[in-house]
């Protein structure tokens, strides 16, 4: 867990020195998520692993929660950041989801991923609140191990593997894909925030749902006024917050499951 802790204090300071320089949400957890898509202690970005031709295929997405504005990719190969491709999408206003050829709108394009992940990490996460109220989410992921190609999981798919909305909260997903897309955890976790629900006891609820399909998940939330939550139904479960001055604005968390994928 060493390297998850230096990999998360990594993200975590990214994305503080963004939200505490005036910087917005979306460019903290962009930002965040980008550090670990770096890191190969996880799964995603450099450190994703391997399909089961060997193959590196990668999912990622971004959210605005404040005008629901989303950029997702899916099975993306040879980028270096498939967040910044994400966001990019976002900002672009484009496509709401975009396959393999997403990474031709990348200035950022290569270098190639480098190894599989060194413990078998998961997917990243970041849910960040700036000084605007503003709440933003970025997942990414390199998917599971020795899946089929082409096979796409929760992190892209909005209401599965993430949402945000600046009136409510934001959450992301980590775990697997199939378990958490059919019993749309993210989903769960917004309406149960929407009914004022804190997030500890939101997240804990949507994992409950996963007793029906199996597989096991992990949740970070985080409501309007920066209350965090997190659980998740495997042995380990690497995860991170911070705050800055303000006592209910500027608040990050950032997760990581390393016992998946
Ligand atoms: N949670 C990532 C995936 O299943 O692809």
């Amino acid at each position: 867990m060493e390297p998850n802790r230096a990999g998360l204090s990594a993200a975590l300071s990214a994305a503080v020195g963004w939200l505490e320089s005036g910087g917005s949400a979306l460019d903290a957890v962009e930002s965040a998520v980008m550090r670990m898509e770096d890191d190969p202690t996880f799964n995603a970005g450099q450190g994703s692993v391997r399909r089961a031709d060997g193959s590196v295929e990668m999912d990622a997405a971004i959210m605005d929660g404040t005008d629901l504005s989303i950029g997702a990719v899916c099975v993306v190969r040879d980028v270096r950041n498939p967040v910044r491709i994400a966001r990019e999408l976002l900002d672009a206003r484009e496509t709401l989801i975009a396959g393999e050829n997403a990474a031709q709108l990348a200035p950022t394009r290569s270098p190639a991923v480098g190894p599989t992940a060194l413990a078998g990490g998961d997917t990243v996460g970041c849910v960040a609140l700036d000084t605007a109220g503003r709440i933003a989410v970025a997942v990414s992921t390199g998917g599971l191990t020795h899946a089929r190609p082409g096979r796409i999981g929760d992190t892209p798919l909005p209401g599965c593997g993430f949402y945000a909305d600046s009136f409510v909260g934001g959450v992301a997903a980590t775990g697997v894909g199939e378990s958490i897309s059919r019993t749309l955890l993210a989903a769960r976790t917004i309406v149960a925030l929407e009914a004022s629900q804190p997030p500890q006891a939101a997240v804990e609820a949507a994992l409950l749902h996963l007793a029906r399909v199996g597989g096991d998940a992990g949740l970070i939330a985080m409501d309007r006024t920066g209350q965090i939550g997190w659980s998740h139904t495997g042995d380990q479960f690497a995860v991170g917050w911070a705050r800055g001055p303000s006592p209910i604005l500027h608040v990050e968390i950032a997760g990581v499951e390393d016992t998946h994928g």
